[in-house]
Protein backbone atom coordinates (compact mmCIF):
# COMPACT_ATOMS: atom_id res chain seq x y z
CA UNK A 1 0.00 0.00 0.00
CA UNK A 2 1.60 3.67 -1.07
CA UNK A 3 2.55 5.43 2.00
CA UNK A 4 1.85 3.32 4.53
CA UNK A 5 3.98 2.40 7.67
CA UNK A 6 4.12 0.50 10.64
CA UNK A 7 5.07 0.49 13.78
CA UNK A 8 5.16 -2.53 16.39
CA UNK A 9 5.51 -2.45 19.66
CA UNK A 10 7.92 -4.86 21.77
CA UNK A 11 10.13 -2.87 24.04
CA UNK A 12 8.22 -4.41 27.53
CA UNK A 13 9.53 -6.34 29.80
CA UNK A 14 5.86 -8.40 30.33
CA UNK A 15 6.23 -8.34 33.55
CA UNK A 16 2.57 -10.61 33.91
CA UNK A 17 4.23 -13.33 32.42
CA UNK A 18 6.58 -14.41 35.08
CA UNK A 19 8.88 -15.22 32.64
CA UNK A 20 12.84 -15.00 32.49
CA UNK A 21 11.74 -14.62 28.24
CA UNK A 22 10.78 -11.47 26.83
CA UNK A 23 7.14 -11.41 26.74
CA UNK A 24 6.71 -10.79 22.37
CA UNK A 25 9.15 -13.95 22.15
CA UNK A 26 7.07 -16.26 23.70
CA UNK A 27 5.95 -18.78 20.90
CA UNK A 28 2.54 -19.39 19.71
CA UNK A 29 2.25 -22.23 17.63
CA UNK A 30 5.56 -22.26 18.17
CA UNK A 31 6.32 -18.90 16.61
CA UNK A 32 7.13 -15.91 19.05
CA UNK A 33 4.41 -13.69 18.96
CA UNK A 34 6.48 -10.92 17.68
CA UNK A 35 6.98 -12.81 14.83
CA UNK A 36 3.53 -13.47 13.66
CA UNK A 37 2.44 -9.73 14.06
CA UNK A 38 5.52 -8.59 11.67
CA UNK A 39 4.87 -11.38 9.55
CA UNK A 40 1.45 -10.54 8.64
CA UNK A 41 2.74 -7.05 8.67
CA UNK A 42 5.00 -8.21 6.05
CA UNK A 43 1.75 -8.46 3.63
CA UNK A 44 0.86 -4.94 3.67
CA UNK A 45 3.65 -4.02 2.12
CA UNK A 46 4.26 -1.11 4.41
CA UNK A 47 7.20 1.12 3.06
CA UNK A 48 8.48 1.17 6.21
CA UNK A 49 8.41 -1.31 9.51
CA UNK A 50 9.55 -0.13 12.47
CA UNK A 51 10.10 -2.51 15.53
CA UNK A 52 10.39 -0.56 19.16
CA UNK A 53 13.07 -3.00 20.92
CA UNK A 54 13.96 -2.04 24.88
CA UNK A 55 13.87 -5.62 27.55
CA UNK A 56 15.62 -8.38 25.32
CA UNK A 57 15.92 -5.95 22.34
CA UNK A 58 19.30 -7.74 21.29
CA UNK A 59 16.86 -10.85 20.91
CA UNK A 60 14.15 -9.79 19.32
CA UNK A 61 16.32 -8.46 17.11
CA UNK A 62 17.97 -11.84 16.62
CA UNK A 63 14.59 -13.48 15.99
CA UNK A 64 12.94 -10.98 13.04
CA UNK A 65 16.29 -10.03 11.51
CA UNK A 66 16.23 -8.07 8.54
CA UNK A 67 12.40 -7.97 8.35
CA UNK A 68 12.12 -4.79 10.58
CA UNK A 69 14.13 -1.40 11.26
CA UNK A 70 14.70 -1.15 15.01
CA UNK A 71 14.50 1.49 17.43
CA UNK A 72 15.30 1.61 21.19
CA UNK A 73 13.04 2.33 23.72
CA UNK A 74 15.59 2.97 26.25
CA UNK A 75 13.13 3.16 29.42
CA UNK A 76 9.58 1.46 29.11
CA UNK A 77 7.49 4.79 29.85
CA UNK A 78 4.21 3.69 27.97
CA UNK A 79 2.90 2.96 24.56
CA UNK A 80 2.81 6.51 23.55
CA UNK A 81 6.27 6.98 24.66
CA UNK A 82 6.91 3.72 22.75
CA UNK A 83 5.71 5.29 19.31
CA UNK A 84 7.51 8.56 19.99
CA UNK A 85 10.80 6.54 19.82
CA UNK A 86 9.73 6.35 16.29
CA UNK A 87 10.18 10.22 15.73
CA UNK A 88 13.21 10.67 14.08
CA UNK A 89 13.04 7.72 11.51
CA UNK A 90 9.25 8.15 10.42
CA UNK A 91 8.07 11.56 11.83
CA UNK A 92 8.63 13.96 8.78
CA UNK A 93 6.52 11.28 6.48
CA UNK A 94 3.31 12.06 4.47
CA UNK A 95 1.06 8.76 4.86
CA UNK A 96 -0.52 6.22 7.11
CA UNK A 97 1.09 3.94 10.15
CA UNK A 98 -0.79 1.81 11.68
CA UNK A 99 0.69 0.61 15.31
CA UNK A 100 0.28 -2.93 16.28
CA UNK A 101 1.09 -4.77 19.78
CA UNK A 102 3.95 -7.15 19.26
CA UNK A 103 1.70 -9.05 21.75
CA UNK A 104 -1.58 -9.63 20.12
CA UNK A 105 -0.44 -12.25 17.67
CA UNK A 106 -3.40 -13.68 16.33
CA UNK A 107 -4.53 -10.27 14.32
CA UNK A 108 -4.86 -10.93 10.44
CA UNK A 109 -3.24 -9.17 7.94
CA UNK A 110 -6.99 -9.15 6.40
CA UNK A 111 -8.01 -7.42 9.34
CA UNK A 112 -5.10 -4.87 9.65
CA UNK A 113 -6.08 -4.19 6.04
CA UNK A 114 -9.68 -4.06 6.51
CA UNK A 115 -8.66 -1.12 9.24
CA UNK A 116 -6.45 0.57 6.87
CA UNK A 117 -8.98 1.00 3.85
CA UNK A 118 -11.31 1.74 6.87
CA UNK A 119 -9.14 4.86 7.81
CA UNK A 120 -8.24 5.98 4.58
CA UNK A 121 -11.94 6.20 3.15
CA UNK A 122 -13.12 8.02 6.30
CA UNK A 123 -10.68 10.56 6.25
CA UNK A 124 -9.73 10.30 10.03
CA UNK A 125 -6.77 11.21 11.31
CA UNK A 126 -6.86 8.30 13.56
CA UNK A 127 -8.71 5.09 13.82
CA UNK A 128 -8.74 2.56 16.41
CA UNK A 129 -9.73 -1.06 16.20
CA UNK A 130 -11.78 -2.13 18.40
CA UNK A 131 -14.04 -5.60 19.10
CA UNK A 132 -16.73 -6.93 21.48
CA UNK A 133 -15.68 -8.70 24.32
CA UNK A 134 -17.49 -11.33 26.49
CA UNK A 135 -14.97 -10.43 29.41
CA UNK A 136 -13.18 -6.67 28.78
CA UNK A 137 -11.66 -7.02 31.90
CA UNK A 138 -7.49 -5.82 31.74
CA UNK A 139 -8.63 -3.97 28.11
CA UNK A 140 -9.07 0.07 27.48
CA UNK A 141 -12.72 0.56 26.87
CA UNK A 142 -14.23 2.52 23.92
CA UNK A 143 -15.89 5.95 25.29
CA UNK A 144 -18.71 7.04 23.04
CA UNK A 145 -20.46 9.63 22.79
CA UNK A 146 -24.46 9.91 23.05
CA UNK A 147 -24.32 9.83 18.77
CA UNK A 148 -22.21 7.05 19.07
CA UNK A 149 -19.31 8.75 17.68
CA UNK A 150 -15.97 7.68 19.57
CA UNK A 151 -14.74 9.94 22.36
CA UNK A 152 -11.47 8.44 24.31
CA UNK A 153 -9.95 5.45 25.56
CA UNK A 154 -9.96 4.65 29.14
CA UNK A 155 -7.79 2.36 30.55
CA UNK A 156 -9.19 -0.59 33.19
CA UNK A 157 -7.88 0.79 35.65
CA UNK A 158 -8.74 4.46 35.12
CA UNK A 159 -12.49 3.04 34.56
CA UNK A 160 -15.04 4.41 36.32
CA UNK A 161 -17.70 2.35 37.14
CA UNK A 162 -19.83 2.76 34.55
CA UNK A 163 -16.74 2.25 32.27
CA UNK A 164 -15.67 -0.92 33.55
CA UNK A 165 -19.35 -1.97 32.06
CA UNK A 166 -18.52 -1.30 28.41
CA UNK A 167 -17.85 -4.11 26.64
CA UNK A 168 -15.96 -2.69 23.73
CA UNK A 169 -12.62 -2.53 23.95
CA UNK A 170 -9.30 -1.25 22.77
CA UNK A 171 -7.65 -4.32 20.56
CA UNK A 172 -4.22 -2.24 20.49
CA UNK A 173 -4.41 -1.54 16.84
CA UNK A 174 -4.42 1.51 15.54
CA UNK A 175 -3.76 3.41 12.16
CA UNK A 176 -2.89 7.21 12.35
CA UNK A 177 -2.34 10.02 9.68
CA UNK A 178 1.08 9.90 10.71
CA UNK A 179 2.32 13.58 10.96
CA UNK A 180 -0.77 14.26 13.21
CA UNK A 181 0.21 11.01 15.19
CA UNK A 182 3.88 12.48 15.92
CA UNK A 183 2.29 15.82 16.70
CA UNK A 184 0.19 14.44 19.08
CA UNK A 185 2.14 12.30 21.14
CA UNK A 186 3.99 15.42 22.21
CA UNK A 187 0.69 16.59 24.48
CA UNK A 188 -0.13 12.68 25.56
CA UNK A 189 1.00 13.17 29.36
CA UNK A 190 1.10 10.35 32.23
CA UNK A 191 -1.58 11.68 34.85
CA UNK A 192 -3.08 8.76 34.98
CA UNK A 193 -3.38 5.27 37.63
CA UNK A 194 -0.06 4.06 36.03
CA UNK A 195 1.98 6.90 35.28
CA UNK A 196 2.64 6.23 32.02
CA UNK A 197 1.96 7.71 28.67
CA UNK A 198 -0.76 5.79 26.53
CA UNK A 199 -1.11 5.71 23.15
CA UNK A 200 -4.61 5.79 23.51
CA UNK A 201 -4.94 9.12 24.63
CA UNK A 202 -4.14 10.30 21.02
CA UNK A 203 -7.61 9.57 20.18
CA UNK A 204 -9.03 11.35 23.00
CA UNK A 205 -6.61 14.29 22.27
CA UNK A 206 -7.24 14.43 18.47
CA UNK A 207 -11.39 14.20 18.98
CA UNK A 208 -11.21 17.09 21.86
CA UNK A 209 -9.11 19.32 18.89
CA UNK A 210 -11.93 18.72 16.75
CA UNK A 211 -10.01 16.35 14.28
CA UNK A 212 -12.20 13.54 13.33
CA UNK A 213 -11.52 10.03 14.78
CA UNK A 214 -13.13 6.69 13.86
CA UNK A 215 -13.34 3.19 15.08
CA UNK A 216 -13.34 0.43 12.70
CA UNK A 217 -15.04 -2.48 15.15
CA UNK A 218 -13.81 -6.55 14.40
CA UNK A 219 -16.26 -9.12 15.06
CA UNK A 220 -13.70 -11.73 16.30
CA UNK A 221 -12.35 -10.71 19.76
CA UNK A 222 -10.59 -14.10 19.45
CA UNK A 223 -8.60 -12.76 16.46
CA UNK A 224 -7.50 -9.41 19.10
CA UNK A 225 -6.27 -11.43 22.19
CA UNK A 226 -3.62 -9.40 24.23
CA UNK A 227 -1.28 -11.76 25.68
CA UNK A 228 -0.21 -10.45 29.12
CA UNK A 229 -0.17 -13.82 30.84
CA UNK A 230 0.09 -17.17 30.45
CA UNK A 231 -3.66 -18.02 30.87
CA UNK A 232 -4.22 -15.75 27.69
CA UNK A 233 -1.22 -17.63 26.08
CA UNK A 234 -2.64 -20.72 26.22
CA UNK A 235 -5.72 -19.28 24.97
CA UNK A 236 -3.90 -17.55 22.15
CA UNK A 237 -2.17 -21.07 21.71
CA UNK A 238 -5.43 -22.78 21.39
CA UNK A 239 -7.24 -19.47 18.66
CA UNK A 240 -3.90 -20.52 16.48
CA UNK A 241 -3.92 -23.98 16.32
CA UNK A 242 -7.29 -24.28 15.55
CA UNK A 243 -6.69 -21.64 12.68
CA UNK A 244 -3.80 -23.69 11.38
CA UNK A 245 -6.00 -27.03 11.54
CA UNK A 246 -8.60 -25.34 9.66
CA UNK A 247 -6.19 -24.28 6.52
CA UNK A 248 -4.25 -27.61 6.31
CA UNK A 249 -7.31 -29.00 6.30
CA UNK A 250 -8.74 -26.67 3.68
CA UNK A 251 -5.80 -27.46 1.69
CA UNK A 252 -6.52 -31.17 1.68
CA UNK A 253 -5.11 -32.64 4.65
CA UNK A 254 -6.93 -34.79 6.68
CA UNK A 255 -6.38 -34.00 10.65
CA UNK A 256 -8.61 -37.29 12.55
CA UNK A 257 -8.45 -34.99 15.67
CA UNK A 258 -7.66 -31.47 15.45
CA UNK A 259 -7.71 -30.84 18.99
CA UNK A 260 -5.07 -33.54 19.64
CA UNK A 261 -2.56 -32.31 16.86
CA UNK A 262 0.06 -29.33 16.99
CA UNK A 263 0.96 -28.20 13.98
CA UNK A 264 3.40 -25.20 13.88
CA UNK A 265 2.86 -21.72 12.43
CA UNK A 266 5.72 -22.54 9.31
CA UNK A 267 5.08 -26.05 8.79
CA UNK A 268 3.98 -27.33 5.61
CA UNK A 269 2.27 -30.27 4.81
CA UNK A 270 1.21 -31.95 1.21
CA UNK A 271 -2.36 -33.19 0.50
CA UNK A 272 -3.85 -36.35 1.61
CA UNK A 273 -1.68 -36.80 4.46
CA UNK A 274 -3.25 -37.79 7.02
CA UNK A 275 -2.43 -36.71 10.92
CA UNK A 276 -3.59 -39.17 13.56
CA UNK A 277 -3.79 -38.19 17.02
CA UNK A 278 -1.16 -37.50 19.18
CA UNK A 279 1.28 -35.79 16.40
CA UNK A 280 3.27 -32.55 16.98
CA UNK A 281 4.34 -31.36 13.98
CA UNK A 282 7.06 -28.54 14.65
CA UNK A 283 9.36 -25.48 13.14
CA UNK A 284 9.74 -25.28 9.93
CA UNK A 285 8.90 -29.23 9.45
CA UNK A 286 7.97 -29.74 5.35
CA UNK A 287 5.75 -33.12 5.05
CA UNK A 288 4.74 -34.63 1.44
CA UNK A 289 1.61 -35.64 -0.09
CA UNK A 290 -0.15 -39.26 1.17
CA UNK A 291 1.49 -39.47 4.38
CA UNK A 292 0.18 -41.15 7.19
CA UNK A 293 1.39 -39.76 10.72
CA UNK A 294 0.58 -40.69 13.99
CA UNK A 295 -0.68 -41.61 15.97
CA UNK A 296 1.87 -40.30 18.84
CA UNK A 297 4.47 -38.60 16.84
CA UNK A 298 6.92 -35.61 17.38
CA UNK A 299 8.85 -34.34 14.10
CA UNK A 300 10.58 -31.54 14.36
CA UNK A 301 12.66 -29.16 11.59
CA UNK A 302 12.65 -32.50 9.47
CA UNK A 303 11.91 -32.72 5.85
CA UNK A 304 9.55 -35.59 4.83
CA UNK A 305 8.61 -37.02 1.33
CA UNK A 306 5.60 -38.63 -0.22
CA UNK A 307 3.59 -41.60 0.85
CA UNK A 308 5.87 -42.09 3.77
CA UNK A 309 4.83 -43.48 7.64
CA UNK A 310 5.99 -42.27 10.72
CA UNK A 311 4.04 -44.14 13.75
CA UNK A 312 4.27 -43.50 17.18
CA UNK A 313 8.60 -42.05 17.04
CA UNK A 314 10.06 -38.84 17.32
CA UNK A 315 11.94 -37.64 14.38
CA UNK A 316 14.72 -34.78 14.47
CA UNK A 317 16.20 -32.01 12.29
CA UNK A 318 16.34 -34.91 9.78
CA UNK A 319 15.07 -35.66 6.21
CA UNK A 320 13.36 -38.81 4.93
CA UNK A 321 12.25 -39.89 1.76
CA UNK A 322 9.35 -41.37 0.14
CA UNK A 323 7.67 -44.33 0.52
CA UNK A 324 10.03 -44.71 3.49
CA UNK A 325 8.08 -46.14 7.03
CA UNK A 326 9.61 -45.11 10.35
CA UNK A 327 8.41 -46.70 13.69
CA UNK A 328 6.39 -47.98 15.71
CA UNK A 329 8.31 -46.49 18.44
CA UNK A 330 12.02 -45.32 16.86
CA UNK A 331 13.63 -42.43 17.36
CA UNK A 332 15.52 -40.69 14.22
CA UNK A 333 18.06 -38.35 15.60
CA UNK A 334 19.60 -34.95 14.46
CA UNK A 335 21.19 -34.57 11.01
CA UNK A 336 19.75 -37.87 9.55
CA UNK A 337 19.57 -38.65 6.24
CA UNK A 338 16.85 -41.81 5.37
CA UNK A 339 16.45 -42.13 1.85
CA UNK A 340 13.28 -43.65 -0.26
CA UNK A 341 12.11 -46.80 0.51
CA UNK A 342 13.88 -47.44 3.70
CA UNK A 343 12.06 -49.23 6.93
CA UNK A 344 13.02 -48.48 10.68
CA UNK A 345 11.35 -50.61 12.67
CA UNK A 346 10.74 -50.45 16.36
CA UNK A 347 13.09 -49.57 19.19
CA UNK A 348 15.72 -48.55 16.34
CA UNK A 349 17.91 -45.08 17.23
CA UNK A 350 19.32 -43.59 14.10
CA UNK A 351 21.72 -40.49 14.79
CA UNK A 352 23.77 -38.91 12.57
CA UNK A 353 23.80 -41.09 10.14
CA UNK A 354 22.55 -41.66 6.51
CA UNK A 355 20.76 -44.70 4.74
CA UNK A 356 20.62 -45.34 1.29
CA UNK A 357 17.26 -45.80 -1.08
CA UNK A 358 15.93 -49.43 0.30
CA UNK A 359 18.07 -49.99 3.32
CA UNK A 360 16.13 -51.58 6.59
CA UNK A 361 16.68 -51.60 10.26
CA UNK A 362 13.41 -53.27 11.34
CA UNK A 363 14.02 -53.90 15.00
CA UNK A 364 16.26 -52.95 18.60
CA UNK A 365 19.20 -51.33 16.83
CA UNK A 366 21.65 -47.98 17.05
CA UNK A 367 22.44 -46.35 13.95
CA UNK A 368 25.14 -44.08 15.02
CA UNK A 369 27.53 -41.57 12.72
CA UNK A 370 26.96 -44.34 10.01
CA UNK A 371 27.27 -43.95 6.06
CA UNK A 372 24.82 -46.88 4.74
CA UNK A 373 23.98 -47.22 0.80
CA UNK A 374 21.07 -48.83 -0.33
CA UNK A 375 19.55 -51.73 -0.02
CA UNK A 376 21.51 -52.95 3.07
CA UNK A 377 19.86 -55.06 5.89
CA UNK A 378 20.84 -54.45 9.38
CA UNK A 379 19.56 -57.81 11.36
CA UNK A 380 18.05 -57.35 14.58
CA UNK A 381 20.00 -55.99 17.34
CA UNK A 382 22.75 -54.42 15.36
CA UNK A 383 24.81 -51.60 17.28
CA UNK A 384 26.95 -49.14 15.38
CA UNK A 385 29.89 -48.73 18.33
CA UNK A 386 30.45 -45.24 17.42
CA UNK A 387 32.00 -43.85 20.66
CA UNK A 388 35.00 -45.05 21.91
CA UNK A 389 34.78 -43.03 24.88
CA UNK A 390 36.42 -40.24 23.94
CA UNK A 391 35.97 -39.74 19.83
CA UNK A 392 33.44 -40.51 17.64
CA UNK A 393 33.88 -42.43 14.19
CA UNK A 394 32.81 -42.99 10.88
CA UNK A 395 30.70 -46.69 9.90
CA UNK A 396 30.94 -47.02 6.08
CA UNK A 397 28.11 -49.72 5.20
CA UNK A 398 28.16 -50.11 1.67
CA UNK A 399 24.95 -51.28 -1.20
CA UNK A 400 23.61 -54.87 -0.43
CA UNK A 401 25.84 -55.54 2.57
CA UNK A 402 23.99 -57.95 4.78
CA UNK A 403 24.48 -57.21 8.72
CA UNK A 404 23.34 -60.56 10.90
CA UNK A 405 21.36 -60.34 14.01
CA UNK A 406 22.98 -59.11 17.18
CA UNK A 407 26.67 -58.09 15.33
CA UNK A 408 28.67 -54.97 16.82
CA UNK A 409 30.11 -52.51 14.42
CA UNK A 410 33.15 -51.06 15.88
CA UNK A 411 34.11 -47.78 14.16
CA UNK A 412 35.74 -46.64 12.07
CA UNK A 413 35.12 -49.75 9.85
CA UNK A 414 33.98 -50.48 6.57
CA UNK A 415 31.53 -53.18 5.23
CA UNK A 416 32.44 -53.56 1.55
CA UNK A 417 29.55 -54.17 -1.20
CA UNK A 418 27.25 -56.74 -0.56
CA UNK A 419 29.50 -58.51 2.35
CA UNK A 420 27.87 -60.74 4.94
CA UNK A 421 27.95 -60.29 8.61
CA UNK A 422 27.58 -63.92 10.70
CA UNK A 423 25.15 -63.56 13.52
CA UNK A 424 26.82 -62.44 16.45
CA UNK A 425 29.64 -60.80 15.23
CA UNK A 426 31.83 -58.54 16.43
CA UNK A 427 33.52 -56.88 13.55
CA UNK A 428 36.79 -54.82 14.31
CA UNK A 429 38.23 -55.00 10.62
CA UNK A 430 37.46 -53.73 7.62
CA UNK A 431 35.14 -56.44 5.27
CA UNK A 432 36.00 -56.49 1.74
CA UNK A 433 33.16 -56.51 -0.86
CA UNK A 434 31.77 -59.87 -2.03
CA UNK A 435 32.95 -61.44 1.73
CA UNK A 436 30.73 -63.27 4.80
CA UNK A 437 32.83 -61.97 7.81
CA UNK A 438 32.59 -64.20 10.82
CA UNK A 439 33.54 -62.83 14.25
CA UNK A 440 32.61 -64.84 17.27
CA UNK A 441 33.54 -68.27 18.89
CA UNK A 442 33.33 -71.17 17.23
CA UNK A 443 30.65 -73.17 19.02
CA UNK A 444 31.65 -76.82 20.93
CA UNK A 445 29.20 -79.32 21.80
CA UNK A 446 30.15 -80.91 24.70
CA UNK A 447 27.87 -84.43 24.14
CA UNK A 448 26.39 -85.83 27.46
CA UNK A 449 28.25 -83.10 29.58
CA UNK A 450 24.81 -82.24 31.63
CA UNK A 451 23.78 -85.57 32.56
CA UNK A 452 27.50 -85.96 33.70
CA UNK A 453 27.32 -82.96 35.75
CA UNK A 454 23.75 -84.09 37.10
CA UNK A 455 25.48 -87.08 38.76
CA UNK A 456 27.51 -85.33 40.99
C1 LIG B 1 -2.66 -2.05 25.80
C2 LIG B 1 -3.53 -0.82 25.69
C3 LIG B 1 -4.97 -1.25 25.99
C4 LIG B 1 -5.40 -2.35 25.05
C5 LIG B 1 -4.43 -3.52 25.09
C6 LIG B 1 -4.73 -4.49 23.96
C7 LIG B 1 -2.19 1.08 26.32
C8 LIG B 1 -1.92 2.10 27.39
N1 LIG B 1 -3.14 0.18 26.61
O1 LIG B 1 -2.70 -2.49 27.15
O2 LIG B 1 -5.83 -0.13 25.82
O3 LIG B 1 -6.71 -2.78 25.36
O4 LIG B 1 -3.08 -3.06 24.89
O5 LIG B 1 -3.96 -5.64 24.04
O6 LIG B 1 -1.60 1.14 25.27
N2 LIG B 1 5.30 -1.58 25.17
C9 LIG B 1 6.46 -0.94 24.79
N3 LIG B 1 6.93 0.05 25.59
C10 LIG B 1 6.31 0.47 26.72
C11 LIG B 1 5.12 -0.20 27.09
C12 LIG B 1 4.63 -1.22 26.29
O7 LIG B 1 7.05 -1.27 23.76
O8 LIG B 1 6.81 1.40 27.36
C13 LIG B 1 4.79 -2.67 24.31
C14 LIG B 1 4.72 -4.03 25.00
O9 LIG B 1 5.91 -4.76 24.76
C15 LIG B 1 3.51 -4.68 24.33
C16 LIG B 1 2.65 -3.50 23.87
O10 LIG B 1 3.47 -2.36 23.93
O11 LIG B 1 3.87 -5.44 23.19
C17 LIG B 1 1.43 -3.29 24.76
O12 LIG B 1 1.84 -3.12 26.10
P1 LIG B 1 1.08 -3.86 27.29
O13 LIG B 1 1.81 -3.53 28.55
O14 LIG B 1 0.85 -5.28 26.96
O15 LIG B 1 -0.29 -3.06 27.28
P2 LIG B 1 -1.69 -3.60 27.79
O16 LIG B 1 -1.76 -3.42 29.26
O17 LIG B 1 -1.98 -4.91 27.23
MG1 LIG C 1 -0.83 -6.31 26.26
Amino acid sequence: MSNTYAIVLAAGQGTRMKSDLYKVLHPVCGKPMVAHVIDNIKKLEAKRIVTIVGHGAEQVEQTLGAKSEYVLQEEQLGTAHAVGQADSVLGNLEGTTIVVCGDTPLIRSETMEALIAHHNESGAKATILTAHADDPTGYGRIVRGEDGQVLRNVEHKDATKEELEVTEINTGTYCFDNKSLFETLKKVTNDNAQGEYYLPDVIGILQAEGARVSAHVTSDFSETLGVNDRVVLSQAEGVMRNRLAEMHMRNGVTIISPENTYISADAEIGRDTILQPGTMIEGTTKIGEGCTIGPNSQIVNSVIGNESTVHSSVILESSIGSNTAVGPFAHIRPESNLGNHVRIGNFVEVKKSTLGDGSKSAHLSYIGDAIVGTDVNFGCGTIVVNYDGKKKHTTIVEDNAFIGCNSNLISPVTVGKGAYVAAGSTITKDIPEDSLAIARARQDNKEGYVSKLKLN
